[in-house]
């Protein structure tokens, strides 16, 4: 690919960057932040490691010029507040609604094809006033959480089995909030169920930590968690830059699919040089989908919050 741009150049936004990077995915990455000179510190920072990690195109940082992101084939956007110890995600909407509906407006401005992955919290909102920002197609505009929700089930799945998480074949479903939906059904380990493997008390504590994953990280740092979730937002950019036809929960526009009409929900579809590409719907048991009616209940609250704060023209 031509050009990747990632907006905001902070913890989530330069681990991207530098996974992007390191993954070849495009002949140029573009990093932009508002904060002067952060981008440009970052982005040299992250070129300085091309002879050791052996890449070998461009990445440049920029202070708020949208000019130099222009013709971008995927734009990531991770700019906004991130939360401390004690807040919640849905604590950043007063913020992060107008920041993302700025950014996003600049930027499908100079690159009108893009395919726009959003990062910023509360996700599930933040991915709806982008897509109701840019005016673009559905399939063009989504979130990046099940990924992550995912790699952190997976990872305390193969640390309680004492197996590699490669094996680890796992789906969630929902917001990316603590109602979301980790479902065992559909875990697996090197294609053994996963409750032939964990002990019902074990995985049901592990469900628990999954949902509370990015809280867990949050009371540790001080700030919210940055390697895993740039590494998951680049894993994402490469399904799309390679076509991989990957299926991944995405937090993606429904319109119908579930039950659920005009929102963004995490649900697994399949990710590739179109975007979203398909929404794999599920026959859910009456226990999953009360597990998910539940999640998107919270997420529609959230968007009811949030159209009191934002107004789309
Ligand atoms: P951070 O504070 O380290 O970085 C955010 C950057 O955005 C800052 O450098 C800031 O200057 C920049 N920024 C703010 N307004 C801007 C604007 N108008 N234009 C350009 N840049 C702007 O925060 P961090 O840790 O990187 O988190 C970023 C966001 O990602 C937060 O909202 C956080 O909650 C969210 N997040 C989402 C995850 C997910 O799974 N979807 C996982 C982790 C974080
Ligand atoms: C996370 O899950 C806070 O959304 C962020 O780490």
């Amino acid at each position: 690919m031509e050009k990747i741009t990632v907006i905001g150049a902070g913890n989530v936004g330069a681990t991207c960057a530098d996974a992007i990077a390191r993954r070849d995915l495009a002949n140029q990455v573009v990093l932009l932040d508002i904060k002067p000179n952060l981008a440009e510190g970052k982005a040299l920072d992250i070129w300085q490691t091309s002879a050791l990690a052996g890449f070998n195109h461009q990445i440049t940082g920029v202070t708020n010029d949208y000019s130099k992101t222009a013709g971008s084939g995927v734009i990531v956007i991770t700019s906004g507040i991130p939360r401390k110890p004690g807040m919640s995600r849905e604590d950043l909407i007063g913020t992060n609604a107008g920041i993302v509906k700025d950014v996003t407006k600049k930027a499908i401005e100079a690159s009108p094809d893009a395919i726009i992955i959003i990062v910023s919290n509360p996700l599930d909102a933040m991915t709806y006033v982008a897509y109701k920002t840019a005016k673009t197609l559905s399939n063009k505009v989504f979130g990046m959480a099940g990924t992550l929700d995912t790699a952190r089930y997976k990872a305390f799945l193969a640390q309680e089995i004492g197996v590699t998480p490669l094996d680890i074949q796992g789906l969630l479903l929902g917001g990316h909030g603590d109602t979301m939906v980790p479902l065992p059904r559909y875990t697996t380990v090197g294609g053994i169920p996963v409750t032939d493997l964990v002990a019902k008390d074990k995985l049901e504590a592990i469900i628990e930590r999954t949902k509370k994953g990015g809280g867990e990280l949050t009371n540790l740092l001080g700030t919210s968690a940055w390697y895993a979730p740039g590494t998951s937002a680049a894993y994402m950019v490469e399904a799309i830059v390679r076509n991989q036809k990957r299926v991944v929960p995405v937090c993606a526009y429904l319109n119908g699919e579930y039950g659920y009409k005009d929102m963004y929900l995490g649900v697994p579809v399949v990710l590739g040089a179109n975007g979203v590409e398909k929404v794999i719907e599920l026959n859910l048991n009456s226990e999953e989908k009360a597990l998910l009616d539940a999640s998107a209940a919270a997420v529609k609250k959230t968007l009811d919050d949030l159209k009191s704060i934002v107004t789309f023209d």
